[in-house]
């Protein structure tokens, strides 16, 4: 066991340094403006909860590797939903048992008995998957420090139905009712089963949502929010997700979603619903689920999606991580003939990153297009915002990441009422024969226009048209020359009304050099110290002491270099890691 343990250290150090801190963030394809892990693999996002100004967003990772294995939670949080401070796993695999995905939320009223000092606890409610026999169960955590460091609750698990798959809880805290509500899948029966609690400990079975809509693939990830319905002040619907692991309109795992009512015990869809309704028709959105406890007087219901898809998300060519998030956005509800459906906006925090930009009032396609390349406007990373005005049947649309051969096409097409995005030739497509193709989603014109709003990244294209009532979301892997920008259609075709682009700064780079904006916690000036105040040598495979605890400590910038590393062991686990604070412990990892 030692001598694994001390292997796989060995390992982790050895993986760690390959890409020296200097360099994170700069490597090819590194995304500039969305989340992504310094190293490993990532999948789903998990426990988001936003408590004391901070965003949490803890997610699927593998702390030893860039493929799916060791299934832990990683963590990072954020003050504004675009920069990124990365913080220690909050929960390891332990005892056989992987961490899957979960919720968390704030127990403002102590139910759970975990709070100390009056003083309410964070709760994380996830999913323990055990690898040395077919179960999966409920299982719960807490913190008393800002989700610095959480404890495993001894009574897990708090709920067990003895089935091999069974997971992703969602949990919720409903008024009317005064207790929590758990959404939780059992992925095989296609369904959705409600369970409710007084404390966060004791569960009771209340009823179940499906099988319905989209039932290829299994059902994973759900989640269950009322959402404010557009232009009506005051008035909301509830939404109930489903993410599916395969059978998605552009192919591979999505996510569908429901819309009707929730009475506290039952979720009841509306009669008008047209069923399957997706939320995003691209390649690359999947296990979206919302953040808990956003504050009133915010009131916005937002949610993050992981940018990848199951049928190649473990080859995708980047190093040293994998996987993406999607931006966060902000969800409404749209009424339309047919019933409702979900917007999605990126969030408006987004805007901060805008840097150069340029407008242009109105024209036919070829002023904007020669106006375009008068102004050399290109980018690896953009925000654009056009409205066109739909003129007869013919499509139009935008080319983005263009060059050297390589473009990603969105295309408009009235005639069909359909948008489209092409990745056939954006760039690296090689690595999976399912990765190239066209995508497309239902596109309704509205008062004769059609606006889109694209952010283009290092490495993914995301398209919301008609304040996204129909999102594309795509990973895309050019060249970083291949920047250009173009639009396109004929002369008799459309007419853009109005054509805003910006470029959009790194919330990276920055990186590494101890600003608060993706400050890296194998970057921190921390020096570790014993509790008798000695200096301690953080080294691969050491044991500390079960009560061994350090005090961190500011220290000059000599003696930084030689302490940088250290916190990527995996037997220290930093606690306090605030730039302000600069108080930790190491902890003896469990054997
Ligand atoms: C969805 C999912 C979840 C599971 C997790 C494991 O992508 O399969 O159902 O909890 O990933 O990593």
């Amino acid at each position: 066991m030692r001598i694994l343990r001390l292997t796989a250290v060995a390992l982790l150090l050895a993986c760690a340094f390959h890409v020296s801190a200097a360099e994170l963030y700069h490597e090819p394809f590194r995304p500039q403006f969305h989340f992504t892990p310094e190293r490993n693999w990532m999948n789903d996002p998990n426990g988001m909860v936003f408590f004391k100004g901070e965003y949490h967003l803890f997610y699927q990772y593998n702390p030893f590797g860039d493929k799916w294995g060791h299934m832990s939670w990683g963590h990072a949080v954020s003050r504004d939903l675009v920069h990124w401070e990365h913080l220690p796993v909050a929960l390891p695999e332990e005892n056989g048992v992987m961490i899957f995905s979960g919720s968390a939320v704030v127990d403002w009223k102590n139910t759970s008995g975990f709070g100390q000092d009056g003083a309410p606890p964070l709760v994380a409610i996830y999913t323990g998957h055990y690898t040395k026999r077919p179960l999966q169960n409920q299982h719960i955590a807490y913190s008393t420090d800002r989700g610095r460091t959480w404890t495993k609750f001894s009574g897990n698990p708090v709920l067990d139905i003895g089935e091999k798959d069974f997971r992703d809880p969602k949990v919720f805290w409903h008024e009317p009712t005064r207790r929590w509500v758990m959404a939780v899948a059992w992925p095989v029966k296609r369904n959705v089963r409600f369970y409710a609690s007084p404390n966060l400990k004791q569960w009771t079975h209340l009823s179940d949502f499906g099988p319905t809509g989209s039932t290829n693939g299994i059902w994973e990830c759900p989640d269950l929010f009322p959402v404010r319905l557009e232009g009506k002040p005051g008035e909301s619907k509830w939404v109930l997700i489903v993410n599916v692991g395969s059978g998605a309109p552009a192919g591979g795992s999505g996510c569908q979603y429901f819309v009707g009512d929730f009475d506290g015990t039952r979720f009841t869809l509306d009669e008008a619903s047209q069923l399957p309704l997706w939320a995003d028709y691209g390649r690359d959105f999947y296990a979206a689920v919302s953040w808990s406890d956003i504050p009133k007087h915010d009131g916005r219901r937002l949610w993050i999606g992981w940018m990848s898809n199951w049928e190649y998300a473990g080859v995708v060519p980047t190093s040293p991580w994998r996987s993406a998030m999607s931006l966060p956005r902000e969800l409404l509800l749209r009424r339309v003939d047919e019933g409702f459906r979900l917007l999605q906006t990126p969030v408006r925090e987004l805007r901060k990153l805008r840097s150069q930009h340029v407008r242009n009032r109105g024209g036919t396609v070829d002023e904007i297009a020669q106006w375009l390349r008068q102004k050399n406007v290109r980018g690896a990373q953009l925000e654009i915002d056009v409205d066109f005005e739909v003129r007869g049947a013919a499509a139009f649309g935008l080319k983005v990441r263009q060059g050297n051969g390589e473009e990603t096409v969105i295309r408009c097409e009235p005639a069909s009422q359909r948008l489209f995005l092409d990745r056939a030739r954006s760039g690296k497509t090689d690595f999976h024969a399912k990765f190239p193709g066209i995508y497309e989603a239902p596109l309704r014109v509205r008062e004769g226009g059609v606006r889109l709003q694209v952010f283009v990244d290092t490495s993914s294209v995301e398209v919301f048209a008609n304040d996204g009532e129909a999102v594309l979301t795509s990973l895309v892997l050019p060249v970083s020359s291949s920047s250009g920008l173009e639009v396109w259609g004929t002369e008799t075709g459309p007419k853009v009304r109005r054509f805003d682009i910006w470029k959009l700064r790194s919330v990276w780079r920055e990186y590494g050099s101890g600003r608060r904006s993706g400050m890296a916690t194998t970057s921190l000036p921390f020096i570790f110290l014993t509790a008798k105040g000695e200096k301690l040598d953080v080294r691969a495979g050491m044991s500390l002491g079960a009560d061994d605890y350090c005090l961190v400590r500011g220290m000059d910038d000599k003696a930084r270099s030689a302490e940088l590393h250290s916190a990527v062991s995996q037997n220290c686990i930093l606690r306090g890691v605030s730039q302000s604070e600069y108080a930790g412990t190491c902890r003896r990892p469990a054997d």
